[in-house]
């Protein structure tokens, strides 16, 4: 028989087991192909002895409802820059690719799928082009891959941030508060503005668009003028204040205060000390956004790439990643889907939308 190994790598994302779960029930039509899973992305493959299960119709029943990956991820041990603890305990970062390839031509696949974010599908290009037959699936809730219109768990992560939101208002409204909530996306400012629009938050800060602080105050004030005396604000948590507006930490992406939640944090500061006179109150979500059952949009998309992967494997389409395109399942070239990102822009419909609504970006 011939076998496809299946994997999850970097970031887990609410989908995930449904695309798992697409590619086991799609295999099961074609009676010479038997499905395998690699545990902890290629850590399984490495692992001595291997940590391979088999993945049927039966053992991945029921699964696309539930959160996370059965098949367990992580978004350390690339097998292109491994890392390998030397005897002085330094870390030092080696290319295993070769090895990799080898060992999983030797367990006799036939073919791998690679389900995972910009990192993951940079590390199946590589793979190709050494020679390893490889289809990717590209997951991430922030939706900042180009070659796809929309990745599965974006809409999870925003009906979860747009829950959280509307809990936000009620208790803002009944204490005359400005509620700044921070949200995922790294760089991009997808879950936020969708949120802002999905909740109607009367400011939304997203990394595309530097905020002048002032003008926020300013709209802040605006509303407790008019008597209405409370403001819900989105805050992405790669956004920054405009250059030179303010001296802070907040928004540099990688640093220690952006990974501990500073955003919404630095903001809050930033307000009291621009002037706003109204009490404020921080939530930072975090990975409550990432877990739990996916929405049923993000079922069918992810079953769908589950499905289109494993075809993909049947028509030999290697070197190619599953994308969402204009309302139609297809594939683009890994080049392709590794070539940039998708970030909001300014002068997008959305944008202009959400302002037309009077939301405030700040700018
Ligand atoms: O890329 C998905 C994402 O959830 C980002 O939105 C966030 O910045 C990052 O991953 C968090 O990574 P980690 O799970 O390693 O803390």
């Amino acid at each position: 028989k011939k076998k496809v190994l299946v994997l999850t790598g970097g970031g887990d994302c609410p989908g995930l087991n449904a695309v798992i779960r697409g590619i086991a029930k799609r295999a099961k039509r074609e009676k010479d192909w038997e499905v395998y899973g690699s545990i902890e992305a290629f850590n399984g493959v490495f692992s001595e002895p291997t940590e391979i299960i088999k993945l049927t119709s039966v053992s991945t029943g029921g699964i696309h409802v539930k959160g996370g990956t059965i098949l367990k991820t992580t978004n350390k041990n690339s097998p292109v820059k491994y890392p390998v603890i030397q005897s002085d305990g330094t870390v030092q970062f080696v290319d295993r690719s070769d090895e990799l390839i080898q060992k999983i031509k030797s367990l006799g696949f036939d073919a791998v799928i690679n389900i995972g974010g910009d990192g993951s599908q940079k590390i199946s290009k590589v793979l190709y082009e050494k020679g390893l037959p490889v289809i990717g699936v590209p997951k991430t809730i922030d939706n900042d891959l180009s070659a796809t219109d929309l990745t599965f768990g974006f809409q999870t992560a925003v009906q979860i941030a747009s829950d959280s939101f509307d809990k936000l208002v009620t208790t803002a409204e009944s204490h005359h508060r400005v509620m700044i909530m921070e949200v995922m996306g790294r760089d991009a400012g997808w879950i936020a503005l969708h949120t802002a629009i999905a909740g109607g938050a009367e400011v939304c800060l997203i990394p595309e668009i530097p905020y002048d602080i002032n003008k926020i105050v300013k709209r802040i004030n605006m509303r407790y003028k008019k008597g209405r005396g409370f403001v819900n604000i989105v805050i992405s948590e790669g956004a920054k204040p405009k250059e030179g507006t303010i001296t802070s930490t907040a928004g540099e992406k990688g640093s220690e205060h952006v990974r501990l939640g500073g955003v919404a944090y630095a903001l809050s500061k930033q307000l009291k000390d621009a002037g706003c006179q109204a009490e404020i109150r921080e939530t930072v979500l975090g990975h409550v956004q990432r877990g739990g059952s996916p929405i049923a949009f993000d079922r069918v998309l992810a079953t769908l790439f589950g499905v289109k992967a494993f075809e993909l494997v049947l028509e030999k389409g290697f070197g190619r990643m599953v994308a969402y395109k204009n309302n139609n399942i297809t594939s683009v070239t890994l080049e392709e889907a590794t070539k940039e990102y998708n970030f909001v822009s300014k002068d997008s419909y959305l944008v202009k939308a959400a302002k037309g609504l009077g939301v405030s970006f700040g700018d």
